[in-house]
């Protein structure tokens, strides 16, 4: 229930955010409405603090004093441990329905620059597979392996979900379930005027928001209902994953093995890390600090520990994070069991928001960042496990974001990396693949997930013998 003008005026004035109310007058009954019920849901307070916390001053954030690299589990276990053992405990919690697949899918892909949600962005190179197929593809290829169906859930924000309701259900929900699909939208945050700190205004009655983050995740498995319905159906663990990573494996039985019985692990939170290629790539790294797993941004580890190097001339904080996770159904309960209270960190971005400047009336459209947009990150929730636990995967087999329109992180550098990841599993099986002149595959090649989730699976396929320079291939 909107609480009422008067209220509002006066909880606005204190908190000098009064102009938000400045074309009050000028609304329809219904964007009266509209505008009392979203200021309503504001927790002014909370706000002020987050304001002078955040916006007013640039945070400063004070690394713990014995930042060590986080130990992990190599992707060749050699001696270290029993791949076999924990593929086993993955597979048979995988069988049993303990294992659920979550998509974050709720960012606003402005770098990507795609007009709808990023699940719906054409990812593979030939048929244009779009992200969500991918994953589909895969849930129902693991289902029909381990005899049992794998309930999927998807954060949307706001501003996607009926957009991304709409794509699944216009694609028949690509074969799966409806019933084993479970869709919700994430929290937003208000977005502030860098230089003053005031919230801004998408039109006359609408404040602006953006999505709290992929951090946000966490309190809306709860606030949804979520977690009470994976309970209530025996779900166990969670197999976290971004929209953007067409290579992602969905649920990974080793993975999930580790996470749940490895003896470091309790089980509650665990992630995927890939060795950093050189010390500036732009991924967070994961450390331990008084025994907690954590991660830093890239950004805020010193330059020093950045390009330190061991006795044998490796990174020594090596082990970058890839945003792909296992949490417990139990980890996340305990975290929001007082959902209101709960809060991950928030960190500062700094973006461009188009606003109604409240002098004139009219909508401003900035060419350089004005606001500042308050997102919480999921990593921030590792260090409150009582212990967690990386894995390492391999890079060529898992990772190929598609963040950005071009360049690095691109939709063609992920396209590449799909193909040279097609090509490794099909050299397994003695296919000979043409290469150019600089060593690259020379040809485009597209594995469904139906056809194959790992390498080994194309032995019950039909392969071509070889494939000619210039060929596209769909298996
Ligand atoms: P990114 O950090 O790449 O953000 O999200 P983005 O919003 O997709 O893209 P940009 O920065 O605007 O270009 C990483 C993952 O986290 C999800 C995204 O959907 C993506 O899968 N995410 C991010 C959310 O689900 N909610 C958010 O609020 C932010």
């Amino acid at each position: 229930m909107a609480e009422s003008l008067t209220t509002i005026r006066s909880k606005l004035q204190e908190h000098k955010q009064d102009h938000l109310l400045k074309f009050y007058d000028e609304l329809s009954e219904l964007e009266r409405e509209n505008l009392l019920e979203q200021l309503s849901d504001i927790d002014f307070v909370a706000l002020q603090t987050l304001i002078d916390q955040y916006v007013m001053r640039n945070p400063v954030k004070d690394l713990p004093k014995d930042l060590q690299p986080a130990p992990y589990y190599p992707c060749d276990p050699g001696s270290k441990y029993d791949a076999d053992h924990y593929r086993t405990i993955g597979e048979d919690l995988i069988r049993q329905g303990k294992v659920a697949a979550f998509t974050v899918a709720g960012g606003q892909g402005t770098r990507l620059g795609w007009n709808g949600p990023k699940g719906t962005f054409p990812a593979t190179a030939i048929t244009g597979r779009p992200l969500f197929r991918i994953f589909a593809e895969q849930l129902l290829a693991t289902a029909k392996r381990y005899g049992n169906s794998i309930r999927w859930y998807i954060m949307t924000s706001p501003q996607n979900h009926a957009q991304t309701r709409a794509f699944f259900a216009d694609n028949r929900f690509f074969g799966i379930d409806r019933q084993d699909i479970f869709m919700f939208p994430q929290g937003t945050m208000p977005c502030i005027d860098a230089a003053t700190g005031k919230l801004l205004l998408s039109n006359k009655s609408t404040i602006a928001v953006n999505p709290d983050g992929h951090g946000g995740s966490i309190k809306a498995l709860a606030q949804s209902g979520a977690i009470e319905v994976m309970q209530s159906c025996g779900i166990e663990h969670i197999s976290y994953f971004q929209v953007d990573n067409p290579m992602v494996r969905a649920i990974d039985p080793l993975f999930v093995g580790l996470h749940a019985a490895a003896p470091d692990s309790s089980g509650e939170i665990s992630s995927k890390m890939v060795t950093k290629t050189s010390p500036q790539e732009k991924v967070g790294v994961f450390c331990q600090s008084g025994g907690k797993t954590m991660v830093i941004e890239y950004s805020d580890l010193p330059d020093d520990l950045t390009n330190q190097t061991t006795d044998d001339g490796k990174l020594r904080f090596i082990a970058g994070s890839i945003a792909i996770h296992m949490l417990s159904v139990k980890f996340v309960e305990k975290l929001t069991s007082n959902s209101d209270g709960f809060a991950l960190p928030f960190h500062r971005a700094d973006k461009i928001v188009p606003y109604i400047d409240t002098t004139t009336g009219k909508l401003t459209e900035p060419d350089k960042p004005n606001a500042v947009k308050l997102e919480a990150f999921v990593f921030d929730a590792i260090p409150l496990a009582e212990s967690s636990i990386v894995y390492e995967t391999n890079r060529n087999e898992e990772f190929a974001p598609i963040k950005n329109a071009k360049g690095i992180d691109s939709v063609v550098s992920s396209q590449q990396l799909q193909t040279q990841r097609a090509a490794n599993w099909l050299k397994t099986h003695g296919i000979e693949i043409p290469l150019d002149s600089k060593d690259q595959v020379d040809a485009v090649i597209e594995i469904s997930p139906l056809t194959a989730l790992e390498a080994a699976d194309l032995k019950k396929i039909d392969l071509p013998k070889s494939i000619k320079p210039g060929e596209s291939i769909v298996l």
